[in-house]
């Protein structure tokens, strides 16, 4: 079996290492322009030149949960895409929203400038049940994060493309369910995938749609935030104000006005980041499924776009 790897800004030398460990009986490489056919790849921003130039793949193997840049490309006909499953990602992006909801609902920001000014002084506690949580995308981030908001006893409310049943979760689907899960939340999680249908689905009108001083987390896609609607709406009074860790350019350019803009938070695309080993076992796993003729969960159907 050969394997090859084909990942834009992420160090080779400890994968193959690590593949070679634990498939000796593999042929494993980082790929180089005019290398011979593989059957597997691992993959994470590829240029379309690795595509063109293989396509007898079997599999890929995108080093991430998000394939919105690997879809874009024209991949191999025969190549199944498969994503990472969690892999130690939902744990860190249940962390990273509790966080974020957290200390917008406790005030921390006020707390912390109070202290910075020499006050000592207590704001009035602020009831939960006037902070529920709309939880776009109830898939394996999605769910994670939803049940650890509601184990901090907020509301929480969840919106899929197919219905969902998830206990102590509101859930709403589709497009006909949109409106009235806006409608029942004032903090807004994305953790959709980004696909022609949710591009651009952080907008004024969605805004408008939320309670009254609602805050919105973007954790998902840049591409899903429309950059100026979120800040007109944010100095209308409208939206309480952001946490992002996603943009449509990314690095964000220094004199972006997101960088300075006090009612927004900013993380480097750091919230649930690939763990290596988690993420090589979990693939490795399924190359061994493969290899036994077994289906595998994580294979994106292409035509939806996740
Ligand atoms: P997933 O398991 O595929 O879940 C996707 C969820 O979105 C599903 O519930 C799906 O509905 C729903 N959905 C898709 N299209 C929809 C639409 N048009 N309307 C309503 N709901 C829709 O994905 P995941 O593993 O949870 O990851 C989600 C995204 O998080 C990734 O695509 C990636 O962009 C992002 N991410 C970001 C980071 C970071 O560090 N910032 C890290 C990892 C992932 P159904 O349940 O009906 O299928
Ligand atoms: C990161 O953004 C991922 O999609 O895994």
């Amino acid at each position: 079996m050969k394997i090859t790897f084909c990942c834009t800004d992420i160090k080779p030398g400890p994968w193959i290492e690590d593949l070679r460990a634990a498939l000796p009986e593999a042929e494993v490489s980082v790929w180089q322009p005019g290398d011979p056919q593989a059957d597997y790849a691992l993959v994470w921003a590829p240029p379309q030149q690795f595509m063109d130039e293989q396509p007898g793949l079997k599999a890929m193997f995108n080093l991430g949960a998000g394939v919105d840049g690997l879809l874009r490309l024209k991949l191999p006909a025969g190549a199944a895409v498969v994503r990472i499953e969690d892999a130690g990602m939902a744990v860190q992006m249940a962390e990273y929203v509790c966080q974020a909801v957290i200390r917008h609902f406790r005030e921390i920001d006020a707390y912390e400038a109070g202290m910075a000014r020499g006050e000592w002084g207590f704001r009035k506690p602020r009831r939960r049940s006037d902070f529920p949580v709309g939880v776009m995308g109830l898939g394996v981030l999605g769910q994670r994060v939803a049940r650890a908001l509601a184990h901090f006893e907020f509301p929480v409310n969840g919106w899929s493309r197919s219905p969902r049943e998830l206990e102590g979760i509101t859930t709403y689907s589709g497009a006909q369910g949109f409106g009235d899960f806006l409608g029942a939340s004032r903090v807004l999680v994305n953790l959709l995938p980004l696909t022609p249908d949710t591009r651009d689905i952080l907008n004024a009108d969605t805004f408008s749609r939320l309670l009254p001083g609602a805050y919105v987390i973007n954790v998902a896609r840049g591409d899903h935030l429309v950059e100026q609607d979120l800040i007109d709406q944010i100095d209308s009074g409208h939206l309480a104000g952001a946490t992002l860790d996603v943009f449509r350019t990314e690095p964000l350019p220094a004199d972006h006005a997101f960088r300075r803009h006090p009612r927004i938070k900013l993380t480097p695309h750091a919230s649930a980041r690939t763990l290596r080993e988690d993420s090589l076992a979990q693939m490795i796993g399924k190359l061994q499924a493969l290899a036994r003729g077994e289906p595998l969960t994580g294979v994106v159907e292409s035509h939806r776009g996740y």
